[in-house]
């Protein structure tokens, strides 16, 4: 007989850790969150039997190797695409997205300052600094202000809400139907035009998946208002960058910030770095903050230890 097999409803977790270079925070984190939990950091692994999940973000395909036991997979980042790219990701094994208040927060914030910055005319007021030119623009109140939040997962539904609170006229679109009373809701591909025409200012919160490559291109920046302003913080694959420069370029879109790119890091001589019409961060919209994050996961352990199901499952194959 082999070694016993160590099961998360019995025995005490031990965690394979590989992380986006935060080792040490993370071991702290975990260890004021679940002090029963042994931490592994990859490439120390031990006895692979024993371990039984995993956090982890741009796993190497070697990581998997042997991993027999594991039992589920939490991904350190909002965004799953990093771990669903790997070729060796178990097919049978659960993934956990994060979801924590933090992460949440830090989004929120991030994208209500890019709104602000475009609705209150930021953007025109530092290119007027720049002539010494004192001029009033005209002021549009909120509520004539439509944001549309294209990605309406707990990230868009937590921006919707806080957009809401400070009186924006909000709208929302995801692929799936999901009824919301609080806000008006547009579906799947029929409806991205009818969401499009009003969006003054989009706000992009989509994941990277076959069916949001490129959803912004040509023909859909074309639907937008004219002058619309638009902020991705979700992923640069969901956008053709060509096609923005050109609606940039042509005044069809007044002004763009990015915290994502199609390359990461975003290459010195992208045109991007240059333009007067980007805003440009490197992907720094949210990151994950690991002392929420823990007590995160010693929840969702400790729920499905006494038989419940784990939280924001990533149904494999599905889009936003
Ligand atoms: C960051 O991009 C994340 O997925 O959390």
């Amino acid at each position: 007989m082999g070694p016993a097999k160590i099961m998360l409803t019995q025995d005490n977790p031990v965690m394979l850790l590989k992380t986006d270079a935060r080792d040490q925070e993370w071991i702290s984190a975990f260890a004021a969150a679940m002090p029963e939990l042994e931490v592994r950091v990859w490439p120390q692994v031990g006895d692979l039997k024993e371990i039984n999940c995993a956090l982890l973000w741009n796993p190497p395909v070697e990581l998997f190797n042997g991993l027999e036991n594991l039992e589920v997979i939490f991904s350190i980042g909002a965004g799953v695409d990093s771990l669903l790219a790997c070729s060796a990701l178990p097919a049978k094994v659960p993934i956990v997205r994060m979801v924590e208040p933090e992460l949440t927060a830090g989004m929120v914030e991030f994208c209500l300052f890019q709104v602000l910055r475009f609705h209150r005319l930021m953007h025109c007021y530092e290119r007027q600094k720049a002539q010494y030119a004192w001029q009033e623009l005209p002021q549009l109140p909120a509520r004539d202000t439509t944001v549309g939040v294209m990605g309406m997962g707990v990230l868009g539904l937590a921006l919707a809400k806080q957009l809401q609170s400070l009186n924006y006229n909000v709208i929302g679109y995801r692929r799936q139907s999901k009824p919301n009373d609080a806000i008006e809701m547009f579906c799947g591909e029929a409806q991205v035009e009818a969401f499009l025409r009003q969006a003054a200012i989009l706000v992009m919160l989509l994941p990277a998946t076959e069916q949001t490559r490129h959803i912004i291109n040509r023909e859909t920046l074309a639907m937008l208002p004219p002058k619309a302003c638009l902020v991705n913080a979700g992923r640069g694959e969901s956008i053709n960058e060509q096609d923005l420069l050109m609606a940039l370029d042509s005044g069809q879109l007044q002004a763009a910030a990015l915290d994502v790119f199609g390359q990461e890091p975003l290459p010195t001589d992208h045109p991007f770095w240059s333009h007067p019409g980007i805003f440009l961060t490197p992907h720094i919209a949210s990151i994950t903050h690991p002392p929420t994050a823990c007590r995160y996961i010693a929840d969702a352990l400790q729920a499905y230890r006494v038989g419940g199901a784990w939280p924001n499952l990533v149904e494999t194959g599905s889009g936003y």
